[in-house]
This record gives structure tokens, C-alpha cells and sequence, in this order.
């Protein structure tokens, strides 16, 4: 491993500009996965290579598929649902969740035994919420005291089933109706709250059997369809970045094209817009991929506190970090609750985000499902990046309201997301440097 890296950021100027965002990190893991999962070629545009995207396209060609790169595109030869091949050795998925959760899965209903592991983040975060309804199916997966390394050994079909999702995540849902794929019965899953449906409507597009209806999914197995092209829009996520460091920069308006503003990730815009924030949302005619896309407009904002409202809680959960220094921004007191999820992402991000705030003058009180965070003034300081490139990335933000530079230790994993990260935000009026 190479040394990690540290950041420095100061306050420059003014926010402003007209910039585009890398493709979107969600629809990029599963564009990948479906075109290797299905029958004929697929030209992937726009695609995300960041280290976690970069494990799997890795893993999809351990697993025997032909995948070539040009510039943002890449070209994936499909393989059908029972054309793996068995791996060599273990597949290492590094940092990405999504990876490891989507492909058990995959590899759930494969014929050979595959071994998976990861880094010492994602060695910490929860498997057997995945691997136990792949066992209702009928999976043999064993996973280490509810975490990775797994092992999955073949087992005959897997059987659909019935399941109530509790969790509210994607990635649980996802694994399931990828296995669902060999299944030959009608798997229906049916959910408490909306995730991200990047692959209920992705699966569309590749022609499945699947019908999404109040909370509830039916997919049927059989065999997936490549539609020839996929076109990923960019990431709202790593919009989110831009946006906040726009709303709390004096003088600042920026307008971002090409986003994706699917519904179920739009969280943080709304939450944005209570705090007393000023963006316009554009969506375009077209959709690309079956996902809605736009732009947005952004000018500073004097932000207030809010109760962040329940229901934008799973809508918003990889922006809720932004949420929290939008908290110590604002006027007032901000409320938020109901995000014990942040707990089991790439750090613990309620502990990771309250100790980050104090660090820089911030009063905070901590609840095991989130935290009450006072507006206040920030004072810069040193601080790290928890292992984890959405606090690395928040806490840079900072920078454009502190009255000292604000240097981040660790900032190497940045890369799992947004590598254009320092080279977008310094283009636009940021200013931040190696240190
Ligand atoms: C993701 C789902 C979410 C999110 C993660 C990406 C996905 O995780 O936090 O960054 O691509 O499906 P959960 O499914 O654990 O909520």
C-alpha cells in the first residue's frame, strides 16, 4: 500500500463555474454486473473508474468476462446467468460494500465455491444481513462472525421466496433480486422503506420479469438481455460536495449538468432546501438508463437547523455526513435522527462526524441513531479521514466557512469514489493541496 496522503484545504474565493460530475458509482457497480450477467455486448458510457468500480470490473474478469476500456466507456462481452467461470484464487473487494453485498448474490448460485474478502474497513461491516436470506434460498454461505472473509459453496437452485426487508438497503434488496435471476419461481421482496431502485429499474432495461409496485417487488427468474448500450448519469453523491460547498460560500453560484436525480436519491437536495438552501433542479427529456437526469443550480445560502424529516433519512444516507456540516453551518440547531444505518457504513459515521465537528469548535450531542448538532463558528484544525472518503470530503468542505485551513490525514481512500476530487473543487474556487 502506497503512504496515504494528506489534504490541506484553506478558503479561496468564491464557488462558481459550470462543471459536469463523474458517472454515478451505484449505477456503474451495476451496469458492470448486469452486462457480465447477460446474454450479447454491452457499451457502458460514462462510466465511474474509482477504485471501488475498478474492483469490479476486476472481478468480473477473474470470473471469465471480457471487459475492454476506452476513455469513460467500457465494452462488456455478457456471459448469461451460468457462464462464470471458477475464480483462481480469492476475490478481493478492497473497500467497496456494494461490491462484495451485490456480487454474494451473484455468486451464491454459481456452481463453484468462491472465496471473498476485503479490506480492514470492509472486514468490519455487516455480511449476514445479506447472507441470511440468501440462505432462505437455499445458499450455502458461511460467513466470519457475521462479517467477511465468505465462503460460498455451490448448492442446487436456489429456491425464490417471500422475504420482508427490514433494513432499508440497497444493497441487501440488490443482492437478493440478482439471485432471484437463477431462481425458477417468482421471488417478491417487500419493503419497509424506499431504497435506491438503481436495479429494479436497471433489470428492466436488460428485459426481466419485474414489476416494482408499494413496496413490493416481483421478479421472476430467466435469463437477461443486454440492451447495447447504458449510459451512466453522474453522480449525485459526489454532487452533493459541490453543492454544500456552493450553499456556504459568500458570493458563490454553480451550475451542475448531467446529474442523476432519481427520486430515491434525492434526499439531500430536499433536506438542502428546509435548511433554507437555493437550488434549482433541471430534469431533462431524456433518461439515460431509465434514470432520471438533470442539472442544478446552486447559489449561496444563509442555511437555519431543522429536524432533518424521517422520511428523507434513506433517500439521503450517503450525503447525511454533508447533512451534519450543514448543521454546524447553520443558524441554529440541527436534528438529526434515525440513521443508525451511518454506523455500519465505511466508518462509523455518526462517531466519525461528531468527532470531526468538535474538533473544529463544533457543540454536538451524540444519540446511538444520529446527533444534535449546534450551528457554530468553524476553527479549522487537523483531523482524519476515519478509513472513510465521505468524511475525508466532508471535512475538506469545511474549509469554505473556517477561519483556519483544514488539513484531513488519510485522504488516500478518496479514490474509492470521486479520484477528480481535489482537481474538480480547486476548479471551481476550492483550494486544496498535498500537505
Ligand atoms: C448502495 C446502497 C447504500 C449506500 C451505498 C451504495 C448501493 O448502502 O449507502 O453507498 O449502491 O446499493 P445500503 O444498501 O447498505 O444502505
Amino acid at each position: 500500500m502506497t503512504k496515504d496522503k494528506s489534504l490541506i484545504a484553506k478558503y479561496n474565493g468564491p464557488i462558481s463555474g459550470y462543471t459536469e460530475i463523474p458517472g454515478d458509482k451505484s449505477i456503474s457497480h451495476r451496469a458492470i454486473l448486469l452486462s457480465m450477467l447477460s446474454v450479447g455486448r454491452t457499451h457502458i458510457e460514462n462510466c465511474l473508474f474509482s477504485d471501488d468500480v475498478l474492483r469490479t470490473i476486476e472481478i468480473s474478469r477473474l470470473l471469465g468476462t471480457n471487459i475492454t476500456k476506452n476513455n469513460l466507456s467500457l465494452t462488456v462481452e455478457g456471459l448469461g446467468l451460468q457462464g462464470l467461470r471458477k475464480p483462481l484464487d480469492k476475490l478481493n473487494f478492497g473497500n467497496s460494500g456494494t461490491a462484495m453485498r451485490l456480487f454474494m448474490g451473484i455468486l451464491a448460485t454459481q456452481k463453484f465455491k468462491s472465496v471473498l474478502i476485503g479490506d480492514s474497513s470492509l472486514n468490519k461491516r455487516p455480511m449476514d444481513r445479506v447472507a441470511d436470506p440468501l440462505k432462505e434460498m437455499g445458499a450455502n454461505i458461511k460467513t466470519t462472525s457475521g462479517r467477511a472473509p465468505i465462503k460460498i459453496f455451490p448448492t442446487k437452485e436456489l429456491k425464490s421466496i417471500n422475504h420482508n426487508l427490514d433494513i432499508p438497503s440497497a444493497q441487501i434488496k440488490s443482492a437478493l433480486l440478482l439471485a432471484s435471476l437463477s431462481c425458477s419461481g417468482t421471488t417478491v421482496i417487500k419493503t419497509k422503506t424506499e431504497s435506491r431502485d438503481h436495479t429494479e429499474l436497471m433489470l428492466r432495461d436488460f428485459s426481466s420479469s419485474i414489476i416494482s409496485e408499494d413496496n413490493k417487488i416481483h421478479i421472476k427468474g430467466g435469463e437477461l438481455t443486454s440492451p447495447g448500450t447504458i449510459q451512466i448519469p453522474g453522480d449525485l453523491s459526489s454532487a452533493a460536495f459541490l453543492i454544500l460547498a456552493t450553499l456556504i460560500s459568500k458570493n458563490s453560484e454553480l451550475i451542475i449538468e448531467n446529474v442523476g436525480l432519481n427520486p430515491t436519491r434525492t434526499g439531500f437536495i430536499e433536506i438542502m432546501k428546509l435548511m433554507g438552501g437555493n437550488i434549482t433542479t433541471t430534469i431533462n427529456n431524456q433518461s439515460v438508463a431509465s434514470e432520471k437526469i438533470g442539472s442544478i443550480i446552486i447559489t449561496s445560502s444563509k442555511l437555519k437547523g431543522i429536524k432533518v424529516p424521517k422520511d428523507l433519512i434513506t433517500s439521503a444516507i450517503d450525503e447525511l455526513p454533508l447533512v451534519f456540516l450543514a448543521g454546524a453551518c447553520a443558524e441554529g440547531t440541527t436534528i438529526i435522527r434515525n440513521a443508525e444505518e451511518l454506523r455500519y457504513k465505511e466508518s462509523d459515521r455518526i462517531t466519525s462526524m461528531i468527532k470531526t465537528l468538535n474538533t473544529f469548535s463544533i457543540k454536538t450531542k451524540e444519540f446511538n441513531d444520529g446527533a444534535i448538532i449546534d450551528g457554530g463558528i468553524i476553527t479549522g484544525g487537523t483531523v482524519d479521514s476515519f478509513g472513510d472518503h465521505r468524511i475525508a470530503m466532508t471535512a475538506l468542505i469545511a474549509s469554505c466557512l473556517s477561519e483556519k485551513p483544514i488539513i484531513v490525514e488519510n485522504c488516500e481512500n478518496i479514490n474509492t469514489s470521486f479520484p477528480t476530487f481535489k482537481k474538480t473543487m480547486n476548479l471551481i474556487g476550492m483550494n486544496i493541496k498535498e500537505y
